[in-house]
């Protein structure tokens, strides 16, 4: 699976203008060759953000092609862990009356500010379409209207008696399971989140061991 900025210089890429906003262990910066890059630091580890889209979804996980149709369609409890700013959630969320879950350690309020204080940068079209976007969709995410946001990571999901065994699907899509420092509890952390019966599924991009 490809990560966000990987493949070949197009000429336009030549016209940026770099940048950088840092805010604590934040950062987005607009790189000449990768374009717009997020991160933020944790326990000193430099953890992106990015934005997959459905079709990265449904392309190159084990997440079945056309699945947010039928969670819709199902009304399915979907919860997503390490969603950063994919589209998957958003789309789902406009569309679904269940609100999706998300557990997500990242600050979307203060991406929203940031990413907008980027959009005041010079950008060129692409940049900027692509920056409008993923601000939208991190409001989206920030909404408790539309989406039931757990600012936290994976391994505290225990905390919350509410998440046990709700889950219809659970989605990790190089998310917190790779970022977690407990890579070895991941099957606790989803049985957790599953429903018992009829039995929850748990879709991926890997398959952890
Ligand atoms: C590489 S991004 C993937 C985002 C999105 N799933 C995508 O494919 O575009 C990894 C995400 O996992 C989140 N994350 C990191 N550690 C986590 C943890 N312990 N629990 C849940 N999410 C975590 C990060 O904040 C980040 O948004």
């Amino acid at each position: 699976m490809t990560e966000v900025g990987e493949g070949a210089p197009h000429a336009q890429d030549l016209e940026r203008t770099p940048f950088e906003i840092l805010n604590g262990d934040y950062s987005v910066e607009l790189r000449k060759k990768d374009g717009l890059v997020v991160t933020w630091k944790r326990d000193g580890r430099i953890i992106p953000v990015t934005w997959r889209s459905i079709q990265d979804y449904e392309g190159n996980t084990d997440i079945p092609r056309g699945f947010i149709q039928s969670a819709r369609t199902l009304g399915l409890q979907v919860v997503e862990v390490g969603a950063g700013l994919a589209e998957f959630i958003p789309e789902l969320a406009l569309h679904q009356e269940r609100r999706p879950i998300v557990i997500e350690p990242i600050d979307y309020r203060r991406l929203i500010d940031m990413l907008s204080e980027a959009s005041s940068h010079e950008l060129i079209d692409s940049d900027r379409a692509l920056v409008s976007q993923v601000v939208k969709r991190a409001r989206i995410y920030a909404d408790p209207r539309l989406v039931r946001l757990y600012p936290v990571g994976i391994e505290k999901i225990k905390r919350y008696k509410e998440l046990r065994g709700i889950a219809d699907v659970v989605i990790d899509v190089v998310g917190g399971l790779i970022y977690t420092g407990e890579m070895g509890k991941w099957r606790e952390y989803i049985d957790y989140l599953l429903k018992d019966d009829p039995p929850g599924k748990f879709y991926h991009s890997y398959h952890p061991s």
